[in-house]
């Protein structure tokens, strides 16, 4: 297992940049540059190589269910984590149940693909934002028995606030509504074991905090779930047999890869193996609570020099990022990239996302640099 400055040595564009961009893009990594020349090297070798392509599928979707504690036939590969809730979406009874329950702080791609649900029943229901946070109670009680579904990120991207997930999980047991937790804002950083944490659903992409490529999602399906509605998006990579090649039969399984439609994006399984690879050695207790100390350091500096963060001061709610307000976040990052100092704009947001590979430096670099562009702002 590495230490943070070793497992920072992992990733060499970092000893000339400042990465705190991870909740848009993960850094470089070693093993993702050599899995990109394996890549070419597999088709140069082989031609068509699509067993050893397969087994890098595979191999992504067995480090993603051990990354979460679950089973491998738990797990279906999908593109996007929009994509993984369509099909989650495509398979609920919305005249049985038509609640289907959101907020404000879910990421847009997903609320859209909610609201998409209107058509077919669903009555979307949004907790609202307030001064940046879901109020747990205000999101148990939007939980009721005419729920079809609940959905909850573990992680805001707005602000990288924690929604309360657990407190949303016990309530929609006990009124028999199924949990969709989009943890792409957190998984890689905040240690997650799905079985324990009791949800029906999980998606998360492989580019953000999995140190990944754009291109690849995994989405979990607890074991013994059953559609109320087969999914509507298929293909043969959905079938029980991939390989019978029957035009006239759909064949769906019982396990997660019903969710899975056509051929995978193998560039994007190469980096998604290279980047649960990488992650492996880094032990997610101290991952966490790394993260953790940089995070509140950087919010009690950016606070001290005058900022205005939007994420919460109280350090349970933070997740791994601090937002700050700004009328021209772009302008900002800009001014940033040029000291190379990798940042992520949002709308009126600055995001500022730690990961295990960042340091204390980084974190007083940026500091020091925001605190430049005010000064010959002023
Ligand atoms: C929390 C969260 N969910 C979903 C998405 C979108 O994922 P995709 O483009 O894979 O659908 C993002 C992308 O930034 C995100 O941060």
């Amino acid at each position: 297992m590495l230490t943070p400055a070793a497992f920072r040595r992992r990733f060499p564009a970092l000893q000339d940049t400042v990465h705190l961009a991870s909740c848009s893009q993960g850094a470089l990594s070693d093993t993702l540059s050599a899995a990109l020349v394996e890549l070419q090297h597999t088709m140069r070798q082989d031609g068509a190589p699509w067993g050893r392509w397969m087994a890098e599928v595979d191999t992504a979707r067995r480090l993603f269910a051990d990354l979460i504690g679950a089973d491998e036939d738990e797990v279906a590969v999908v593109p996007t984590a929009s994509a993984g809730a369509f099909q989650v979406a495509s398979t609920q009874d919305w005249a049985a149940r038509p609640t289907l329950v959101t907020t404000d702080l879910e990421f847009p791609s997903v609320a859209h693909v909610w609201l998409a649900q209107r058509p077919r029943g669903a009555d979307v229901r949004f907790v609202d934002e307030r001064e940046g946070v879901a109020s747990p109670e205000e999101y148990v009680a939007a939980v009721d028995e005419t729920c079809g579904l609940v959905s909850v990120p573990l992680v805001s991207y707005r602000n990288g606030v924690r929604l309360p997930v657990r407190e949303v999980i016990a309530r929609s047991r006990e009124v028999g509504a199924p949990v969709f937790v989009d943890a792409y804002q957190g998984l890689g950083v905040e240690p997650v074991v799905v079985h324990e944490l009791g949800c029906d659903y999980l998606v998360a992409g492989a580019l953000k905090y999995l140190l990944g490529l754009p291109g690849i999602a995994f989405l979990y399906v607890r074991r013994g779930l059953v559609d109320p509605v087969p999914p509507s998006a298929t293909g043969w990579f959905g079938q029980a047999d991939p390989f019978a090649f029957d035009p006239r039969r759909i064949d769906v399984p019982t396990h997660a890869r019903r969710f899975e439609s056509g051929t995978p994006a193998i560039p994007s399984a190469f980096g998604a193996v290279a980047g649960l690879t990488v992650l492996r050695e880094a032990p997610a207790a101290e991952v966490r609570d790394h993260v953790a100390g940089l995070t509140a350091r950087l919010h009690e500096q950016l606070v001290d020099d005058g900022e205005k963060p939007w994420s919460p001061a109280d350090p349970a709610l933070r997740g791994p990022q601090v937002a700050i307000r700004d009328d021209r976040p772009d302008a900002l990052a800009a001014h940033l990239a040029e000291r190379r100092i990798v940042t992520s704009p949002r709308g009126d947001l600055l995001r500022l996302s730690l990961h295990y590979y960042n340091d204390t430096d980084d974190v007083d670099a940026v500091v020091r640099a925001i605190h430049e562009y005010r000064k010959a702002a002023r």
